[in-house]
């Protein structure tokens, strides 16, 4: 049976970083018929602060148990993993960032981290699951695939970026060859390669890898033109996202005026053709405001095989955002409170962003001037070529004074959060003196028929079975 007669999921949990997409709520959707989606961005920093946590379920541990090199498992958890976990007066280990140089720890942590959340999502769970990264966080890229295929990951989904090289690089993975990731380099006309050798980096037999599936995250059809006539390898499918999901979006085209908020306005020239999108006869998925039955219906009646959703599961008991910002975003949204900006400076990145306007949190002036900057994940930066020809990383979020020594404008810098502290802190990863940032997609709709008073709570499964159901008047 072709691969693309099987997915028939009408649902899709959308990929959500920093791990709000956690292996439990994957493993609900992927359990309940969907397709489950983790977050792969920054495993590494998931898999030691879990382990410092103390891994009370032993579930972690467990599922290190089954990785293929067993020495790389055990160093992992002789390193990170506290018994009983840190007491609330010590410090998280320090980790390194990556660079074109991480350390091995830093290689095997990844590896490692992205095995562990694939094999915890599979639990008790024959059906597929998926694994989410972000295009423009390349450099851990190679590692992770590695790690996520080395656990049977079934599907990679991927936006922030084009990542027309992926396919081509889960071949050559699946086919025991060298990963090789080509990596911009500001200043540079000619891409740096990351590359990656499982043999010889762990000095092992390398078991047979199964190529997952790939779908791009894309925000217009011209870009599905693009990937079926320039994909270095098969493509399974599009998830089609608009400007109203979660976490980054994708700009207007050309020049665009904006609202009274700040906020940009999309306008004719973002209307996606979905005709277009179906012509190519690949299975798709709609994103940004879907969470309801009537919008799985609609999407079907565009061509499309369902939805990905992300803030209905954002904001269910078993996401990754920390309770106490959950519980106060699901009250204010069931008030129809909550403001959700697009922030079009709050990335390093440049692409708009959704903030969740919440005391306490990043999104407040007085939080963000209060906070000393400092770029220590080093998720978001830039690689850019230095005068004497070292590739040098720099993020418009670090101290303004570093940023302009590394060639940064000053311009850019404004108003940019930290959203690699600022994400971890707002997750159960926590992130002790960072304060947090917050994402969530406009449409928070779906509120009224899951909770029944603003204190009350919700399940991944009661979401599922909200989605699955004839719709019924709240
Ligand atoms: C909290 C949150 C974090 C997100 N992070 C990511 C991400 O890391 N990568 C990604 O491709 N999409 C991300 N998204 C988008 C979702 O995967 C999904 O496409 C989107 O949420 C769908 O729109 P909806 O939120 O209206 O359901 C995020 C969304 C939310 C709500």
């Amino acid at each position: 049976m072709a691969i693309e007669n099987m997915m028939n999921w009408k649902i899709i949990s959308g990929g959500m970083g920093v791990g709000v997409s956690s292996p439990r709520l994957a493993n609900v959707v992927s359990k309940m018929g969907g397709l489950g989606t983790l977050s792969g961005v920054a495993a590494d920093r998931w898999l030691a602060r879990m382990l410092q946590h103390g891994d009370p379920d032993g579930k972690i541990r467990a599922a290190l148990s089954h990785f293929p090199f067993r020495e790389t498992a055990k160093r992992i958890i002789d390193t990170f993993f506290v018994d009983g976990g840190l007491a609330e007066n010590q410090a998280y280990k320090v980790l390194p960032v990556f660079t074109f140089k991480t350390p091995k720890i830093l290689i095997d942590l990844t590896v490692c981290a992205n095995f562990v959340l694939v094999m915890l999502a599979k639990e008790a769970c024959a059906s597929p699951v998926n694994i989410n990264y972000l295009e423009k966080i390349q450099l851990p890229h190679v590692y992770s695939f590695a790690g996520a295929m080395l656990a049977g990951v079934d599907y990679i989904t991927m936006g922030a970026g084009i990542p027309i090289q992926v396919p081509g690089i889960l071949d050559s993975l699946a086919e025991g060859k060298p990963a090789c990731y080509r990596i911009n380099v500001d200043g540079r006309t000619e891409p740096a390669v990351q590359k990656f050798d499982l043999a010889e980096h762990f000095k092992e037999e390398i078991p047979k890898l199964k190529r997952p599936g790939f779908f791009p995250i894309i925000s217009s059809n011209l870009l599905a033109d693009l990937f079926m006539t320039k994909s270095s390898g098969s493509i399974e499918g599009f998830i089609v996202e608009l400007p109203t999901a979660g976490g980054h979006n994708a700009a207007p085209r050309g020049k665009f005026p904006l609202n009274e908020n700040g906020e940009p306005v999309y306008g004719p020239k973002d209307v996606i053709d979905f005709e277009k999108i179906a012509k190519h006869n690949k299975p798709f998925w709609i994103g940004g405001s879907y969470a309801s039955p009537s919008h799985i219906k609609y999407a079907q009646s565009l061509g499309a095989n369902g939805v990905q959703v992300g803030t209905i599961f954002a904001l269910s008991e078993e996401s990754g955002i920390l309770k106490v910002y959950k519980d106060q975003i699901r009250k204010l949204a069931f008030n129809n409170q909550l403001i959700v900006k697009t922030d079009l400076l709050a990335s390093p990145t440049g692409f708009p962003f959704k903030v969740i306007q919440l005391p306490g949190t990043l999104s407040e002036a007085a939080v963000y001037d209060a906070r000393t900057r400092i770029c220590n994940q080093g998720f978001l930066t830039t690689p850019y070529e230095r005068p004497d020809g070292i590739i040098g990383f720099r993020c418009a979020s670090e101290r303004f004074d570093q940023f302009v020594r590394k060639g940064g404008k000053i311009e850019e810098t404004a108003e940019r959060r930290c959203l690699c502290n600022g994400l971890i802190a707002g997750s159960e990863m926590t992130n002790p003196g960072e304060p947090p940032i917050l994402t969530l997609g406009d449409d928070t709709s779906f509120l009224k028929h899951l909770m029944k008073h603003e204190d009350d709570t919700y399940t991944a499964a009661d979401a599922m079975n909200y989605l699955l159901s004839e719709e019924t008047p709240a």
